[in-house]
């Protein structure tokens, strides 16, 4: 415990590192992402940038075998349980077998199209985490949400789900990504973005606790492009993003090198 705290009081006072993930969705094959290694290990890459691609999980150690060293590999999903009768589902446990360390959870097309509640993101998170994992936790509001003047209401009930679970916040990465904005070229504004990232931050400071909202990055997902992503890294609060269609892309390098910070 001592050890943690020792661990949160340093992460506080050092500025959060920016991050860009790449979640790749259920896209690609053998031939595409090879044109993707090529153009990562082209670069140049940022060097004070986290770079994690979340990769279909039948691709993982294809892809861990060819990306160059700075980027790091995510699983899209995996399952609460360490194993058993789940037909389709993959443990932590078997992708820390198969040395990937990341896993994106909490993905709004997981909650929408694959009825996953709350609870059960947060219970998979936690499982995830326990077993040493790091994870990249997705919440945000649909456009009904965001119209009705709920946004704020629904990703801190989202947020609080998982912190009745979450007892160490050092290896999770916080991704808003309002609905209404992936994948639909509508990208919030950077002072929408910020609203909702200082909202995120506020509440950890009074949920959680000042050293976790300082050190937690939170990543702005949404339609970032190599258009919005300076104004988007410049506000305050974001930390970063995590990228879809973009991500397939050679214009990924010039998100990843928007630390404009
Ligand atoms: P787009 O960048 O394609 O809008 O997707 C965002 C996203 O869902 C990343 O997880």
């Amino acid at each position: 415990m001592l050890s943690c705290l020792c661990a949160d009081n340093q992460a506080s006072k050092m500025p959060r590192r920016f991050f860009v993930g790449g979640n790749w969705k259920m896209n690609g094959d053998k031939a595409s992402i090879d044109g993707i290694c090529e153009f990562l290990k082209q670069g140049p890459l940022d060097k004070n940038v986290d770079v994690v691609v979340g990769v279909p999980a039948v691709y993982l150690e294809y892809v861990k075998a060819r990306l160059p060293e700075d980027v790091q590999c995510a699983a899209q999903n995996c399952y609460k349980e360490p194993k058993g009768a789940f037909t389709g589902e993959i443990s932590p446990a078997m992708l820390k077998d198969i040395g990937v360390e990341w896993v994106i959870l909490g993905h709004s097309e997981r909650r929408n199209i694959f009825g996953e509640s709350d609870e059960l993101i947060a219970e998979k998170c936690c499982h995830a985490l326990d077993n040493g994992m790091k994870v990249i936790l997705c919440i945000g509001e649909m456009l009904e949400d965001r119209e009705a003047g709920k946004t704020e209401e629904v990703v801190v009930r989202q947020l609080t789900a998982c912190a009745k679970k979450i007892k160490e916040w050092a290896n999770v990465v916080v991704a808003y990504e309002p609905v209404w904005a992936i994948g639909t070229g509508k990208t919030a504004t950077p002072a929408q973005a910020q609203e909702v990232h200082a909202q995120i931050r506020n509440w950890m400071k009074e949920k959680i606790s000042p050293d976790v909202a300082d050190a937690t990055r939170i990543l702005y997902g949404g339609s970032v492009s190599a258009d919005n992503c300076r104004e988007l890294a410049k506000q305050h609060d974001v930390d970063g993003s995590l990228v879809g269609g973009a991500s397939l892309k050679p214009d990924f390098v010039k998100i990843v090198n928007a630390n404009v910070k």
